[in-house]
């Protein structure tokens, strides 16, 4: 057909006409706090892409993971990686909810959720900032088993690297403000699953807080879906150049990227990601003083939060994301005050370690 538009239209309107038979029978009520055009051309696009029968959009990562405790984890036992977003582990406690911490070590985390016994695993496909990569697939066994539900959070891999419910994974979760929106312009998250029983749940969380996502953020994730998985192709392949320079530069003490063979979750990144590691690997400088001073003399790599969008970023963890960790916990998880997460963005190895060299070599 002439004059198909190749882009979905942003439907602004808030009410739409209904016909009362349809209500009567429970239809939709045509108002956007529950459903919108534009957001369920988003959820089907993201369904397809996760392998869901289903997704929901939500208006940021943190209110889909809300709508998660609200909607199916109240009344459950929930199990909670430790190395998850600082935000996602303060927020069970505010919703009056008690979550259990585990792992890593992964040990941990397979005994406790061993006796999750109907509850909730709830895991990051790749935690923040040391880019460690949970045994999915014993979780995927013992959940089964057990009769709980395996989440997970796949923000860092992204759909373009990993599909965790084809692993066997009951929900996924996504902050689609990192790799999916992937410009730092809007703030989004989602969840999707196969079982259309979770879905009905976390639909009417969703309806009652008024957490949806808004029709113009849901078109700027529809628009950078048409390019995720080569942004992150291309930040993968520049994130793996800058971590070798680094490892083999002696600036620094350490790098965490899974895609190097130093990483301790290096065969599971192979074999789960298929060498697409992401655009974000973390380094430590030894002392709080030379991290401070290398993200002062970085002048591409802007010091930020976030990750996953086009510019270069550096974020400082143990003073941002997990500020609110107690020192003892930082210090288990290898969150130490030289450290710095790094997300290389669309600049090139090239201009990215030329910023790094001269902001890591001081004399
Ligand atoms: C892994 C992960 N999950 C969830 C979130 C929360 O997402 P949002 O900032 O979109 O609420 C973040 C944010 O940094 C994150 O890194």
């Amino acid at each position: 057909m002439a004059g198909e538009p190749l882009m979905p239209p942003i439907h602004l309107s808030v009410t739409y006409t209904y016909d009362v038979e349809g209500l009567l029978e429970g239809g939709w009520t045509g108002y956007s706090r529950e459903s919108n055009p534009t957001v369920e051309e988003l959820e089907a696009r993201l369904a397809a892409l996760e392998g869901a029968r289903w997704a929901l959009a939500f208006n940021s990562g943190m209110a889909a993971i809300t709508g998660l405790l609200l909607g199916v984890a109240r009344g459950r036992r929930i199990i909670l990686e430790r190395l998850t977003y600082g935000s996602t582990r303060l927020l069970p406690p505010l919703l009056g909810l008690e979550a259990r911490l585990a792992g890593p070590p992964w040990d941990e985390l397979l005994h406790e959720a061993d006796s999750c016994s109907g509850g909730v695993v709830f895991v990051e496909s790749m935690g923040n900032p040391t880019l460690r990569i949970p045994p999915l697939e014993e979780l995927v066994g013992i959940a089964s088993e057990r009769g709980c539900l395996l989440v997970v959070d796949n923000t860092m891999a992204t759909p373009a690297a990993l599909k965790p419910l084809k692993l066997g994974a009951a929900l996924v979760v996504e902050s689609l403000t990192k790799y999916v929106v992937g410009h730092n312009d809007a703030l989004g998250g989602s969840l999707a699953g196969l079982d259309p029983g979770l879905r009905a749940p976390i639909w009417e969380a969703r309806r009652l807080t008024g957490t949806i996502l808004q029709p113009f953020e849901a078109y700027l994730a529809i628009r950078g879906l048409e390019t995720l998985e080569a942004r992150y192709r291309l930040q993968s392949a520049t994130a793996l150049e800058v971590a070798r320079w680094l490892e083999e530069s002696g600036l620094v003490k350490r790098v965490y990227y899974p895609c190097l063979e130093s990483h301790p979750d290096h065969a599971r990144a192979q074999r789960l990601l298929g060498g697409l590691c992401g655009g974000v690997l973390s380094f430590d400088v030894g002392t709080r003083e030379r991290a401070l001073e290398a993200l002062s003399r970085l002048r591409l790599v802007k010091p930020s939060a976030s990750f996953g969008a086009t510019k270069p970023m550096a974020a400082y963890p143990y003073a941002s994301s997990h500020r609110s960790l107690p020192e003892e916990e930082k210090k288990r998880l290898g969150i130490t005050p030289g450290l710095i997460r790094l997300s290389v963005g669309m600049a090139s190895p090239q201009e990215i370690i030329g910023d790094l060299e001269r902001a890591l070599k001081t004399h």
